[in-house]
């Protein structure tokens, strides 16, 4: 493929969507599963389908050697004390890693690799972390307006969204005292119950 250049709104943060962009949005409806608080997730999704997040990317092959990149920006919003956040994922080739710079907002991101092991970071305009190979990896939008990362990952790294939902995240972020606090899943609890997944 020919080389390119694309430009960023930074008024928005995200890339400016063109002909060469495309845009993928997660609705609540279709995050069914990632929120504890079921009660909430009902009541807010009889209300509205909002969208939580989404994302602006340019076409590229998802091939060897290529790079996938692009902006994810997740609104602000809440389901019961949890913020709205990414389904996460692991890569579908495991051990490939990826790399996120916030451009707006704050926010955390959140991993776990297969052997329980968590790490979150707190995220501001400027701050970039290393999902190093074999973590899954999950962002979750803390502050008040949205929260817009660049991305960039290895093309034929994949997604596998199914590993985490036996289990799901270890932790989570909720809203203690006002503040956003990383505490126990308590799907942690019941993997522990039934012996882990
Ligand atoms: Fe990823």
């Amino acid at each position: 493929m020919d080389p390119f250049s694309i430009v960023a709104d930074l008024e928005e943060g995200a890339f400016a969507k063109s002909s060469r962009m495309v845009r993928n949005v997660k609705r609540l409806s279709s995050l069914r599963e990632i929120f504890e608080d079921e009660a909430d997730y009902q009541k807010s999704l009889s209300r509205e389908d909002r969208v939580v997040y989404e994302y602006t990317r340019p076409v590229i092959p998802p091939e060897p050697g290529q790079l996938f990149f692009g902006t994810s920006t997740i609104h602000p919003g809440r389901i019961g004390r949890e913020y709205f956040m990414t389904a996460g994922h692991y890569h579908a080739k495991l051990a490939t890693g990826e790399v996120y710079l916030c451009l707006k907002g704050e926010g955390i991101l959140l991993m776990q690799n297969r052997a329980g092991r968590t790490r979150h970071f707190r995220m501001r305009r400027g701050v970039a972390v290393y999902v190093p190979p074999c973590f899954a990896h999950r962002t979750v939008n803390t502050g008040s307006e949205e929260f817009v990362c660049f991305y960039c990952f290895p093309g034929d790294a994949g997604h596998d969204y199914e590993s985490l939902k036996t289990r799901g995240f270890l932790v989570r972020v909720k809203e203690r005292k006002g503040k956003p606090s990383v505490v126990p899943s308590a799907k942690r609890r019941e993997g522990r119950n039934r012996g882990g997944a």
